[in-house]
């Protein structure tokens, strides 16, 4: 074939045309730098847009933007990007236009943007991404820095020296389903595509607080336990960090060490961590809970870098089949939702969290799980606010390629993202590590590998997966719990099985001494379509089935937590009957939120009565 470009360049037949940008800059959870009350540029707003469908972005390099060839001779061009339609980031493109709302595949996205470099000096620019679903990809000025997996946990890219005063910034999104991807091919909910957080630059020290954690031991009273992590360019023997807590009168100098080097887009960075326990007189502490959501202003400061954060201290933990906060055992009243909303899709505001939660506690719960990947950082934030409890998981959903190393590095990095992201927030209780998996030799070490990473990060929280019953046994029978605290129980019985007398006998044949949680039961329904003889699909059906479930549920000691599924209809292309229309209705309210559902009413009975 003909050369299009005199460059010379065509790789147009290359089957592996991306190998190349597969490495460079790896963007993953060493190269997170958390604190959202940092010093930030925001970059939202309207930004170029245009499906790539063949991916043309890197086979043609339109990257390079290369309009004249080295006599400066016009020659033909495939993409223009600063003459693109725009849509809004953070946002998914789904609903940005109509042609996109299936779309599955590359997308790109392309900002000009000015910086004032000149600003300020020893100091580092970091571009920091909330979400993108799935594969990212980014070129700052047309050098590529990197790629990020994962489509739910946020991203950071030095980019101090790639920054200029007048910028192009062009990030390649491909949300396409892959075997070998967290999660796999399979799922019930909707595959949104783009980049549907924040995009921002922070602007921090050369010597800076990379992640911190700070939290109530789980172990030993009286203390509390802190890790920082900072980064440099400059090699010393050590910094000196201090925490301080005002309202505690906790004032401590901490030594970060020398932990060794990384060499990140062509620079040297050089790590330092401190890690140890602050004494305190628990007696002073007003610890967080649900009805008293207490937040102490926490300051971790080192070098010019300072970080504060709203932080509530509390204690979780578990004593053989019953779980307790602050030492007084609780109910789990919850509650499952997808991060979806009828108009923002998955870029819900702080606004239309607050409404979700303020429905919640009119629910009468006390805990949610937010199924199944990690919902924006927001959540978790107001959620500390309004005293609701939480489950966060990350998207091992199925059948998930186990026996593939790269899985289980993509899996354990969104763990990470998503630990080190949320691990100050009180209302975090439980990190889910799978949902439904299909046991194997493979699947159980994958698993166990996600709870030691998970442990290893923060030893505070209580783990969990949502198992399956084994249905033709007729027990709870799951190798996996042994990894866990909490035995997370999806089970429908009423809908998708019918012998509802057997759902006792399992759960009273149960054999561990560790806390059941119910994390799904349910049924569909469909807004407004009643039936005396509770036709499948009908309000009566489902609260005839939350009914039963309840009854048998609140008896069964083992069980100290029940999460219906789920508070909201959602959107999921596996529900294609004349009657769900693209919908999944096992919502207790409609998509849109405006019609409680007749199960809506059983719920709130019996968590208010509870
Ligand atoms: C499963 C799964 C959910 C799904 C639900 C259903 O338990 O975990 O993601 O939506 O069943 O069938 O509706």
């Amino acid at each position: 074939m003909e050369k299009r470009f005199d460059e010379g360049f065509d790789n147009i037949l290359v089957a592996d045309y991306d190998k190349e940008y597969e490495g460079g800059y790896t963007i993953n959870a060493d190269t997170l730098v958390v604190g959202t009350e940092r010093k930030k540029v925001s970059l939202n707003g309207e930004w170029h847009f245009a499906p790539d469908v063949f991916c043309s972005n890197i086979r043609s390099r339109w990257f390079d933007e290369t309009k004249y060839n080295r006599n400066q001779e016009p020659i033909p061009y495939d993409a223009d990007f600063e003459n693109w339609d725009t849509i809004a980031v953070p946002g998914v493109w789904n609903n940005a236009r109509r042609e996109y709302a299936l779309y599955e595949g590359a997308g790109v996205y392309y900002k000009q943007f000015d910086f004032d470099i000149s600003r300020e000096k020893g100091v580092r620019y970091i571009l920091k991404i909330g979400a993108a679903n799935y594969e990212t990809r980014i070129w700052l000025n047309k050098t590529y820095l990197g790629r990020h997996l994962g489509g739910f946990t946020p991203f950071c890219v030095d980019v101090t020296q790639n920054l200029q005063q007048e910028n192009s910034l062009l990030i390649m999104v491909n949300n396409t389903r892959k075997m070998e991807q967290v999660p796999t091919l399979h799922y019930d909910w909707f595959n949104y595509g783009g980049i549907f957080r924040d995009v921002e630059i922070l602007v921090v020290p050369e010597l800076h607080i990379q992640n911190s954690y700070i939290q109530l031991s789980k172990v030993k009273e009286n203390s509390l336990e802190y890790w920082i992590r900072v980064k440099d360019i400059q090699k010393r023997a050590e910094n000196l960090a201090w925490i301080e807590i005002k309202e505690l009168d906790i004032h401590k100098e901490v030594r970060c060490l020398y932990m060794g080097k990384e060499n990140l887009n062509g620079e040297e960075y050089y790590l330092y961590e401190t890690k140890g326990s602050i004494s305190i007189n628990e007696s002073r502490l007003q610890k967080w809970s649900p009805d008293s959501p207490k937040c102490y202003l926490v300051k971790m400061v080192c070098g010019e870098d300072q970080v504060e954060e709203l932080i509530g201290f509390r204690r979780v933990n578990v004593n053989g089949r019953h779980i307790y906060l602050n030492g007084k055992e609780i109910f789990l009243k919850g509650i499952c939702a997808h991060d979806e909303h009828p108009h923002a899709l998955r870029s819900q505001s702080e606004e239309e969290i607050r409404h979700m939660f303020q429905e919640v506690k009119e629910l009468g719960c006390n805990f949610m799980r937010l199924a199944h990947y990690p919902h924006s950082e927001m959540v978790a934030r107001v959620a500390d606010q309004m005293g609701i409890l939480l489950l966060e998981e990350i998207p091992v959903y199925w059948a998930i390629a186990f026996r593939n190393p790269a899985t289980v590095v993509d899996a354990q990095n969104q763990l990470r993202e998503l630990i080190l992201r949320d691990c100050n927030r009180a209302s975090v209780i439980i990190w889910s590590i799978g949902n439904e998996n299909p046991d194997s030799d493979d699947r159980y070490q994958f698993m166990k590998t996600l709870a030691q990473t998970a442990r290893e990060i923060d030893s505070t929280r209580l783990i969990c997966a949502a198992c399956l019953f084994d249905v033709d046994k007729k027990q709870i029978k799951d190798r996996l719990i042994s990894e866990l605290d909490i035995v997370g129980i999806n089970e429908y019985y009423g809908w998708y099985i019918k012998d509802f007398e057997t759902l006792p006998m399992i759960l009273n044949g149960y054999k561990d001494d560790k806390p059941i949680l119910i994390t799904e039961m349910g049924a569909d329904a469909k807004s407004g379509y009643h039936s005396s003889s509770m036709e499948i699909f009908s309000e009566e059906l489902q609260a005839e089935i939350y009914r039963k479930q309840f009854r048998v549920l609140l008896n069964t000691p083992a069980v100290r937590g029940i999460c219906p599924w789920i508070l909201y209809d959602f959107a999921s292309m596996r529900r294609m009957s004349s009657i769900q229309n693209g919908y999944n209705l096992k919502g207790i309210i409609s998509s849109d939120r405006t019609h409680k559902k007749m199960a809506y009413d059983v719920v709130h009975e019996v968590y208010h009565n509870r």
